[in-house]
């Protein structure tokens, strides 16, 4: 990548790579057809089709011009498992663990172990099924769960877990009577596999707010629906054009998403704006620093955390950015520093000082959104980048170096998309 061009014009999102995730999980629920509109052509939707395929799903991508659809039918299941090699490359494979365990009674998922931002442990997604009634065993690093048929019950999150919201989400749709679950997670992209399972036939309320009430239904039918589109990516394009001083637009994303975030660039001095499904973002004016602190939806999200941070070197004054929701999520700190910036780490906190100019730099990805924050600092760091171990981007960020050359980055890929990996395993995020 070479510095220096202000990105000008109108960058498109994609659908939510954490909102088709369990939507596709979803479709373990019924022996029908589901049919999912907008998936973004990204690695973890390969890693899933793959892992239900492997299940004895029947499962069509397409990434036609016109729409990007994946049509999955679970009528055949024949293995109710998850294996390690694909759970330690996506840990989001663990939100098959209710869908089987509804649907087929039984199931043997890998525990995911730990990865590049933390332990990412499901004791509460195992806490929440047993409470319905599954009986869980560990052996060989593999969780066992079996019901004869899940009985609705009432689950009280210790902490507010997305996909463990989810995961037990599903589970109860095929729960005999009714499940009340609080302290959920309000992420929007819980309320759209809500919005999936209720046009499946389930009966589902609150979705959206912390607490989710759950009518057990017999059956689940198949189901047409259309993914939202990603706030995170949108995010990230909207960080893209203040660092760069560009006037982008940054279409068809969901404005109301991503309200903190707004607010936050707000108060750092940046124009915006919102449309219905767009932001326009001028980044012409000075930086002022602001603190950060990430929480669970709607406070600001962990998920943005590196790329603010990018942002935050060219800001005027100290931003102290404390990540409360993962124990090890700075690792891209380092590789900013290296370009020139300024920021201590101090446990959960770390404190950058702006504004520095970055200088162009080999640096190395370590996990999905820290890449996310090496190619936005690349954008304005003076000089060639090369950002190695970019198939973490490739998880997430659909053709990022079309999108954003598309506007005026100068970015190019060295060697083939998704190439087929090695033995090496990709960290986990
Ligand atoms: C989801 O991960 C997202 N992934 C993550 O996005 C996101 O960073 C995270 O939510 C937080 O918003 C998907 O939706 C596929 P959590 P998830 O369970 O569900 C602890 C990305 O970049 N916890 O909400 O795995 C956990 O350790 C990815 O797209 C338990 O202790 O996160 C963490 O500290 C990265 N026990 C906190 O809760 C559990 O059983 C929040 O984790 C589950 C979680």
């Amino acid at each position: 990548m070479r510095g220096g061009n202000p990105l000008l014009g109108t960058i498109r999102v994609s659908g939510a790579k954490n909102a088709a995730l369990p939507a596709m999980a979803a479709a373990l629920l019924t022996e029908e057809p589901v049919i999912l509109e907008n998936i973004p052509q990204v690695q973890d939707i390969e890693t899933t089709r793959k892992l239900l395929a492997a299940m004895g799903a029947e499962v069509e991508l397409g990434y036609g011009r016109a729409h990007h659809r994946t049509t999955l039918c679970c009528r055949d299941l024949i293995a109710p498992e998850a294996s390690y090699e694909l759970v330690k490359t996506m840990r989001a494979s663990t939100l098959v663990l209710g869908p089987l365990v509804a649907r087929m009674g039984r199931a043997r998922v890998s525990l995911p172990g730990g990865c590049a931002i933390g332990a990412r442990p499901i004791d509460l997604h195992i806490k929440g099924l047993e409470k319905l009634g599954a009986t869980i065993e560990q052996e060989h690093g593999y969780v066992l769960a079996h019901a004869k048929r899940l009985r609705g019950g009432e689950i009280f999150f210790d902490k507010i877990t997305v996909t463990g919201t989810e995961d037990l989400l599903m589970a109860a749709c095929l729960a005999e009577g009714e499940t009340l679950m609080h302290n959920c997670a309000r992420e929007p992209e819980v309320a759209d596999l809500a919005a999936l399972l209720n046009k499946m036939g389930a009966k589902i309320e609150g979705a959206g707010t912390a607490t989710i009430r759950i009518q057990g239904v017999e059956k689940l039918h198949g189901a047409r629906h259309r993914i939202i589109p990603d706030r995170i990516e949108a995010g990230t394009f909207i960080i893209a054009a203040v660092l760069t001083g560009g006037d982008l637009n940054v279409a068809g994303c969901e404005p109301r998403h991503l309200q903190a975030l707004l607010q936050k660039l707000e108060d750092v001095g940046v124009k915006l704006m919102p449309a219905v499904d767009a932001v326009r973002v001028i980044g012409n004016g000075e930086l002022k620093a602001s603190d950060i602190i990430t929480e669970e939806y709607p406070g600001f999200p962990t998920d943005m955390q590196a790329q603010y941070m990018a942002l935050a070197t060219q800001a005027s004054g100290s931003s102290v950015i404390t990540e409360n929701i993962f124990e090890n999520r700075f690792m891209h700190a380092q590789e900013l520093v290296r370009m020139g910036a300024d920021i201590k780490v101090e446990g959960r906190r770390a404190i950058v000082r702006g504004k520095t100019p970055l200088s162009a730099a080999a640096v190395q990805a370590s996990d999905l959104r820290a890449s996310a924050s090496l190619v936005l600092a690349a954008l304005v760091a003076d000089g060639e980048t090369i950002i190695d171990r970019v198939y973490h981007i490739d998880r997430g960020y659909e053709r990022i170096e079309e999108k954003l050359r598309g506007v005026g980055a100068q970015m190019r890929r060295i060697g083939q998309l998704f190439p087929k990996r090695a033995a090496a395993t990709v960290a986990t995020v």
